[in-house]
């Protein structure tokens, strides 16, 4: 399974506000999504999701209908754990998004943020676009996160495929429409750049 072993050693070795990738709150991803303007009960997955805040701040937003999806145990249970009761509200399932089966043209909205860049394989890609494509409704939305051509080549000490919008958007192929785009400075908490592309993709009708 992937790099599962990897990343159980990443979050069982240090806590969630000491990962590279840790900020308090998604704030781009928020932000879009708010800006969709999506019913409460619209179905949203966050795909490698780790032990991320957005779960929590999603639920505070009102959405009613949440999945995070991790390759890591230990990730959904520090999530978990930090979330409480509420934790409940929320569907959890652990394992690796180029082979998990999701239920079919279900998901209006898929989050992912620093995951689909470690898929440096064609094949993974192709797997991880199947995937994709099945589980997300004609006309929903796909906002994602990877590394842009300016940042570091490794994340978690793993090898990144960095991209702009034009090469992601051909990775992603002509099934989506790219809606918005922009970049964004992170600073790891050890106090290195690491510049983010984020876009936003609409799946054609
Ligand atoms: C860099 S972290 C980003 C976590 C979270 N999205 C965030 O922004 O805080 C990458 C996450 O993807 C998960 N991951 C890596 N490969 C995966 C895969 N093939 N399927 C599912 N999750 C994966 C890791 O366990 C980790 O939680």
């Amino acid at each position: 399974m992937g790099n599962k072993d990897h990343w159980e050693q990443v979050y069982s070795t240090r806590s969630a506000d000491r990962l590279g990738w840790y900020t308090p709150h998604l704030q781009t991803s928020l932000r879009w999504i708010r800006e969709l303007h999506l019913p409460g009960d619209a179905s949203i997955i966050d795909v490698g999701g780790g032990a991320s805040t957005l779960a929590d701040d999603l639920l505070d937003a009102g959405y009613r209908s949440l999945t995070v999806l991790d390759l890591s145990d230990e990730a959904l249970s520090s999530a978990r754990s930090r979330l409480g009761e509420k934790a409940a509200s929320i569907e959890w399932l652990s394992g690796d998004i180029t082979t998990i089966e999701l239920p079919a043209q279900a998901c209006d909205l898929w989050h992912d943020r620093a995951v689909f860049h470690f898929l440096t394989e064609t094949g993974q890609q192709e797997k991880y676009r199947a995937n994709l494509l099945s589980a997300l409704k004609p006309g929903g939305h796909l906002i994602i996160g990877t590394f842009a051509l300016e940042a570091p080549p490794r994340c978690s000490g793993l090898p990144v495929q960095r991209y702009d919008h034009e090469q992601l958007g051909q990775t992603l192929g002509p099934d989506f429409e790219l809606m918005r785009h922009d970049k964004q400075l992170h600073v790891t908490p050890g106090g290195v750049e690491q510049m983010y592309l984020y876009a936003h993709f609409r799946r054609l009708a």
